[in-house]
């Protein structure tokens, strides 16, 4: 007989994007005429710039020849891509990070699912609410929960309420906890950290032994000179801190598939015994036991958007979105609705109008206007009465969406 994990059964519903993209088939099929825009899932829509696919196609040409061809490359990813990763995104920004540091991988989805299964199973996890719905169901998959209680909360979890008047941003707990997943800029709500609110974080991390899962996933679409793009812009963050990054919205890799993880060497925990154990030897073990790395010509496509063609073709995308967020902003400011985020995330984040819940908003959007965005409650009971719409969609669709908010709900 083979058991089953039963920590499955704990999860309240299907994954979130999933679940959107049922309702807006089963919305399609009832009314083929109506022309959808989907502003829901964070998924770009410009092509790959072209310097990028210059530098796949040339490693596919690599691959076509007897002294270009690789079979496994290594599990860390190439030293090509590491270094410039170290270069670009760190050392120009005053941070040390080693190469060997850098864990390249297929997504950050993937890094800040996978990451858990370092930890014991009874380490305990804060969560900011309302959060990236992968950090908090992966951990009750691997059960370090007990099971959701009418509000779609775990028992067990350590939530970090984010509201309005806290500007979004978790506060440290005054209890212990041993792991705490951090996104910023913030999916979903668009907030920020300054130094002062990571200062915190970071003390609170040694203060009480734990370590922080820094997400830095939308780090490019910072606009606001002072913010920190790393959680390594902070003093002591090295000893305490891992950080995944991606290209798939900076670079428009959502299909193309990288992204990485670094663990700073001098990060631990604690095993059994007592001894402290680094993790980076936890997670080279585990990388190199689960994953064969991402493919040549990927990495070489990831590497050229650090090349200086690379670095103005991403920027312009980045700017096209920030652009599309900006109008998004503006558009539902002026028709009243309370607006959040869009200034350093390419998210919006807006109370939804006319007193209806997230789902009933999503629906009567939907209904009225043709227009998919997420509901802000698919990310924690504290995302209840939000709703956040992407700036990730062609400019076109955006202000026609806008346009038909504004007749649906002005
Ligand atoms: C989102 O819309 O929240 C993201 O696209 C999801 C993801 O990056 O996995």
């Amino acid at each position: 007989m083979a058991r089953i994990n039963d920590n499955y059964l704990k999860l309240s519903a299907g994954y979130l994007f999933p679940e959107i993209g049922r309702r807006v088939r089963s919305f399609q099929q009832a009314h083929p005429e109506a022309r959808i825009i989907r502003l829901g899932i964070g998924d770009v829509v410009l092509p790959l710039p072209a310097s990028i696919c210059d530098a796949m196609s040339a490693a596919v040409d690599e691959l076509r020849t007897e002294a270009g061809f690789r079979g496994y490359g290594p599990e860390q990813g190439y030293d090509f891509l590491r270094s410039a990763i170290a270069e670009h995104d760190f050392a120009s920004r005053g941070v040390a990070v080693d190469v060997d540091e850098i864990f390249v991988s297929d997504g950050s989805k993937c890094d800040s699912g996978n990451v858990q299964e370092l930890f014991a199973c009874d380490a305990r996890v804060a969560i900011p609410d309302p959060v990236y719905p992968v950090y908090l169901d992966t951990n009750v998959m691997a059960g370090r929960s007990g099971s959701a209680g009418g509000d779609g909360r775990y028992a067990g979890i350590v939530y970090l309420p984010c509201t309005a008047q806290s500007g979004f941003l978790p506060s440290p707990p005054r209890e212990r906890v041993d792991l705490v997943y951090l996104c910023f800029p913030n999916n979903p709500t668009g907030a920020v950290a300054r130094r002062d609110d990571l200062a915190r974080w970071v003390a609170y991390a040694h203060e009480y032994d734990a370590v922080l899962l820094f997400d830095a996933a939308y780090e490019a679409f910072i606009t606001e000179s002072d913010i920190p793009h790393s959680i390594y812009e902070l003093d002591g963050a090295r000893d305490v801190a891992l950080e995944f990054r991606s290209y798939s919205k900076t670079a428009g890799f959502t299909g193309t598939r990288c992204a990485y993880m670094v663990v700073p060497r001098a990060v631990t925990g604690v095993a059994t015994d007592g001894s402290r154990v680094d993790l980076h030897r936890l997670w080279t073990r585990r990388h190199t036991t689960k994953f064969n790395g991402v493919s040549y010509p990927v990495q070489r496509a990831a590497a050229a958007s650090y090349s200086p063609q690379g670095q103005i073709e991403v920027r312009a995308n980045i700017d096209y979105y920030m652009r599309n967020a900006a109008l998004i902003r503006q558009s539902l400011a002026t028709l009243g609705l309370e607006v959040h985020g869009g200034i350093n995330a390419p998210y919006v984040w807006v109370r939804t109008p006319e007193g209806l819940g997230s789902w009933e908003f999503f629906d009567a959007l939907l209904t009225r206007a043709h227009v998919v965005g997420t509901p802000g409650a698919g990310f924690g009971s504290c995302g209840e009465g939000y709703f956040r719409l992407s700036a990730f969609g062609r400019r076109e669709n955006v202000e026609e969406a806008l346009e038909r908010i504004r007749r649906a709900f002005g």
